[in-house]
């Protein structure tokens, strides 16, 4: 898999960043800045060559978006998605939470485009909407599968991966999923736990209870590293993973470029290994 730029992720991040400017601080569920991060991503996606969608639904009387990409070929009844919620709290502009897992996403995406990958197993991006109201937009897609749940091999769920004083964590609902990324730090010689702070609380959880295998990567939100931890990852023991999360202080600032860049360096890795 190719090495994911980083200052590609975090020139997305300022485009983000500009957008909650422009549109009253936020980019939550039900505003402009919502909608405004969705046709962004869209045109890369467009240019790039990928067949986007933008599928609605209703999330709490307003209408909600979700923006789903396919990259042509590969066998699709099997599958292997990767997906992130765009949606940010009403609070703030949601840069961790979540513009690092949509620009990380976007950027392996782009990259698959440049590779002109020809994958084995079908490849899908999807960026959900109306996500901190309860995973409202991945339960719909879910929802709206149907029986065509049966074709997603794999769904790979990225919600904070650029946490300021960060963590790496892997999500541990499925084995197979679990060891490509497991393998992939072990081989950085970075340290991982088994993600649990973040169990049944992102859109993984919608695909998780129609009995798909997920898998997915965390660097933490507002529980605190501890000594053991601050001594594995460096960062601060007693503080947060993320002072700002669900605040208006996470913005394009509130990001550690080395764990945003590693993240989305194991995104890339596991859907080339996934898709082969
Ligand atoms: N889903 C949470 C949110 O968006 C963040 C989170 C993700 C928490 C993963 C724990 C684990 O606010
Ligand atoms: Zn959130
Ligand atoms: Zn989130």
């Amino acid at each position: 898999a190719p090495d994911i730029d980083v200052k590609s992720v975090k020139a997305d991040l300022d485009q983000l960043q500009s957008i909650a400017d422009a549109n009253g601080g936020n980019r939550a569920h039900g505003q402009a800045g919502y909608k405004a991060s969705v046709d962004f991503i869209k045109g890369k996606l467009d240019k790039a060559g990928f067949t986007t969608k933008v599928e609605e639904f209703d999330g709490g009387g307003a209408k909600g978006y979700n923006l789903v990409a396919d990259w042509k070929g590969g066998d699709e009844s099997k599958t292997v998605m990767a997906g992130a919620h765009l949606d940010s709290v009403p609070d703030g502009p949601g840069i961790n939470d979540n513009g690092s897992g949509s620009a990380g996403i976007l950027e392996v995406a782009l990259a698959v485009a440049k590779a002109d990958l020809k994958p084995t197993k079908h490849l899908r991006f999807a960026w959900f909407g109306d996500e901190e109201d309860g995973m409202v937009g991945s339960q719909a897609y879910v929802n709206k599968l149907g029986a065509d749940k049966s074709k997603i091999d794999s769904y790979l769920n990225f919600d904070m991966i650029g946490s300021p004083n960060p963590g790496y964590f892997v999500y541990d609902d499925d084995t197979r999923l679990e060891k490509v990324f497991k393998d992939f730090f072990a081989k950085k010689n970075i340290a991982t736990e088994k993600e649990t702070e973040g169990d049944g609380r992102s859109d993984h959880a919608s695909f998780k209870d129609a009995g798909i295998a997920v898998g997915g990567l965390f660097s933490g939100a507002d529980y605190k590293k501890t000594e053991e931890q601050a001594k594995n990852w460096g960062g601060e023991a007693g503080k947060a993973f993320d002072a700002c999360y669900h605040q208006s202080c996470d913005t394009a600032k509130n990001i550690d470029d080395k764990a945003l860049d590693n993240h989305t360096d194991a995104i890339a890795h596991a859907l080339w290994e996934l898709s082969s």
